[in-house]
């Protein structure tokens, strides 16, 4: 036992039974975790707002702890006053009954801490989610949790409720690979070849590219462009973004990025101008061919390709328009100075604006309670004079670190992947009509095609991951229940019933949402980039970033972002879905410690250490020359 006073292992006792039975689970975490543990700062869980943005530092404990100690103690005396007269005897009287007293602490504690694993390893999420319905949260339509892995999930809790008492390995917190600190930011160098090759000549027109998508596909699509720009020696204007009705987001450049900071960094590559000349500004460029939609170039194309069918019609007109412009330029074959020109662009030029910055500062301090992570640099480059000074500790001096989870279980993401996720004839039913309403192109291509079964589905790994199945990876990996996890993204589907077995193991969930006040948030709300961009942020700023699709364009950015400025120090936890799946087939007859070390090598397999491989992209894999130099040692 870690308990240091009997007057601690009192209070807890007496505490315990007076809260009675939905009390007494938490009850002994006060005396028995770590000083650091016990401060009573319990983060709020989902969607529980933080007030003032600081943890929710009420311990509903620490009122009457003393109290019910001293009643309890003056019981005890009561039984040995009659031994009042014989003054000698009373004192080993009463060091027998303190002994005695300690034996039925020690046994009370053992039962206690029993009881609590039992009673997590019963019910924790439907428990735990009964004290948020305390909160007034969601209280109205309660639908049950669905869960897809209970006997996994009671391991995990009773796996959780025994490691709180243990030491966490720090090990967990780490890149298992040294390698990982050989590669360093190397883009943003100047080589003698650069002048070469860049655009010491004259313009041969103008560039302007319309990007469409969200926050980290526009991302993409700029730093395509600039290194097109500097292909056909032209002048890039500075871009511009879509206005799509599914984003509905009217941001453009200037909202999200620093526009000097871009044309700036890039200024020895290419020339950037605010806007097209005056001559050229009124032109129809649709009309005089100008215009290059998706249509027109294959999905990867190669330089050729843009020499072939881009320049004829720069030099023709001045002017072209990329509409659209998603990913358009390939990986592969590429010349070295666009390569690295891409990398500078995404890792040195796009700095968020200093209202992002902000804000995005905000989040990060307000989870790690104000202490810097151990990796300054990422925290630079993303926060720029707004991050957080190193060893500026929070008030309690408590060390902070903190898992970023993005999750994709969007009901698009899960209805489009025709998987089942255990919801029955229900959620069948409801993806189904989502299906026929919102993607009638692949109905078509399903009516005309091979039925895959859901099943098979899975085991080709195409299925996204359950907020439980994220949670049961977290868990088979050790960490903590205490563990503060930031989870980005939005719209679980399925709501509060999808979310219940992950809140149930990491009760210490938060938000954008939940670290913010709405009048912090509102300059935001409508502004879905600008939102993103903050989740960006503390993705890429977490100790441990935990992705659950590696196809996801944030989990590949920010992972991308990680190995550049991480200096090997920034984790990704990267889960093969099909490895996963098959891990998952066994679920009812798997022991814990069998699943842990399946999960443990698949994660770790994620995070070997490799140099790019051919075509792979540069923005989720800098680890090539073109972008990093490695260093022996
Ligand atoms: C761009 O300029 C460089 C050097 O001035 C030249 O070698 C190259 O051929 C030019 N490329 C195009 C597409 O004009
Ligand atoms: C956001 O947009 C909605 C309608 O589209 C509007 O009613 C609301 O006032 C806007 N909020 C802010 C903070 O701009
Ligand atoms: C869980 O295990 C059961 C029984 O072994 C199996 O039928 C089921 O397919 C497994 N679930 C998943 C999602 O693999």
């Amino acid at each position: 036992m870690l308990i240091s006073s009997p007057f601690e292992a009192l209070e807890i006792l007496v505490l315990g039974s007076l809260m009675g039975r939905q009390g007494s689970p938490r009850s002994p975490r006060p005396g028995i975790q770590k000083p650091s543990l016990s401060s009573g700062c319990d983060p709020p869980p989902l969607g529980r707002r933080v007030p003032g943005g600081e943890w929710n530092k009420s311990a509903p404990t620490s009122g009457s702890k003393s109290e019910p100690a001293k009643v309890c103690v003056k019981g005890v005396y009561a039984g040995k006053r009659q031994n009042w007269l014989h003054r000698h005897l009373r004192t080993i009287v009463f060091t027998l009954g303190w002994i005695g007293l300690m034996f039925v602490f020690d046994s009370c504690m053992v039962s206690i801490v029993k009881y609590t694993l039992i009673s997590k390893n019963a019910s924790l999420p439907r428990e735990s989610s009964e004290s948020k319905e305390d909160g007034g949260i969601n209280g109205g339509d309660r639908k049950p949790v669905i869960e897809m892995y209970s006997q996994l999930v009671n391991s995990a809790s009773a796996s959780l409720a025994k490691k709180v008492f243990e030491e966490e390995p720090a090990s967990l917190w780490e890149e298992p690979y040294r390698e990982a600190s050989q590669w360093k930011p190397c883009a943003h160098r100047t080589l003698p070849s650069n002048h070469e090759e860049g655009n010491a000549g004259e313009s041969n027109g103008y560039i302007i590219v319309s990007a469409n998508g969200g926050l980290n596909q526009q991302r993409v699509a700029i730093c395509n462009a600039v290194a097109v720009a500097s292909l056909l020696n032209a002048t890039l204007v500075l871009p511009r973004f879509l206005y799509s009705n599914v984003w509905k987001d009217p941001s453009q450049f200037g909202d999200i990025y620093q526009e000097e900071c871009f044309v700036k960094t890039l200024e020895d590559d290419i020339e950037i101008v605010k806007e097209l000349p005056p001559a050229l500004r009124f032109l129809n460029i649709e009309a005089i061919g100008s215009q290059i939609t998706d249509a027109d170039l294959d999905k990867e194309a190669k330089p050729v390709d843009y020499i072939r069918t881009v320049l004829p019609l720069l030099l023709k007109n001045g002017v072209v328009h990329f509409l659209g412009f998603g990913n358009r330029l390939g990986f592969d074959p590429l010349p070295f100075h666009l390569q690295r020109l891409r990398c500078k662009c995404n890792f040195h030029a796009l700095k968020f604006t200093p209202k992002i910055q902000k804000v995005g500062a905000l989040l990060v301090s307000r989870i790690r309670k104000f202490k810097a992570a151990r990796s300054t640099m990422i925290d630079k480059q993303l926060l720029g004079n707004y991050a957080p000074i190193r060893n500026s500790l929070s008030p309690d001096g408590e060390t902070s670190r903190y898992l970023a989870l993005h999750l994709r279980f969007e009901e698009d993401m899960v209805a489009y992947s025709q998987c089942e996720f255990g919801g029955g004839e229900s959620e069948r039913k409801e993806l189904q009509a989502y299906r026929e309403s919102h993607f009638p192109l692949l109905m078509e291509r399903l009516k005309n095609s091979k039925q895959v079964s859901p099943t098979e589905l899975r085991m080709l790994g195409r299925c996204p991951l359950t907020p439980e199945e994220a949670a049961l990876v977290l868990a088979g990996l050790g960490f903590k229940r205490s563990t503060h996890i930031y989870l980005a993204g939005s719209q679980v589907y399925g709501g509060e019933s999808r979310m219940r077995p992950l809140t149930g193991l990491y009760p210490n969930l938060v938000t954008k949402e939940t670290l913010l006040t709405p009048s912090e948030l509102s300059p935001f709300r409508n502004f879905s980039s600008q939102l993103a961009a903050l989740d960006f942020i503390v993705c890429a700023t977490a100790d441990v970033f935990a992705m659950t699709d590696s196809g996801s364009q944030l989990s590949s950015l920010v992972s991308g972002f990680r190995a550049y400025y991480g200096g090997g120090q920034a984790p990704t936890l990267r889960p093969n879905k099909k490895r996963l799946a098959a891990i998952m087939s066994e679920n009812n007859t798997m022991d814990w410690n069998n699943f842990k070390y399946r999960v443990r090598k698949m994660i770790e397999e994620g995070q070997k250490v490799r140099a790019r491989k051919f075509g792979r992209s540069i923005y989720r894999q800098p680890r090539c020359p073109e972008c990093m130099c490695k260093s022996y040692y």
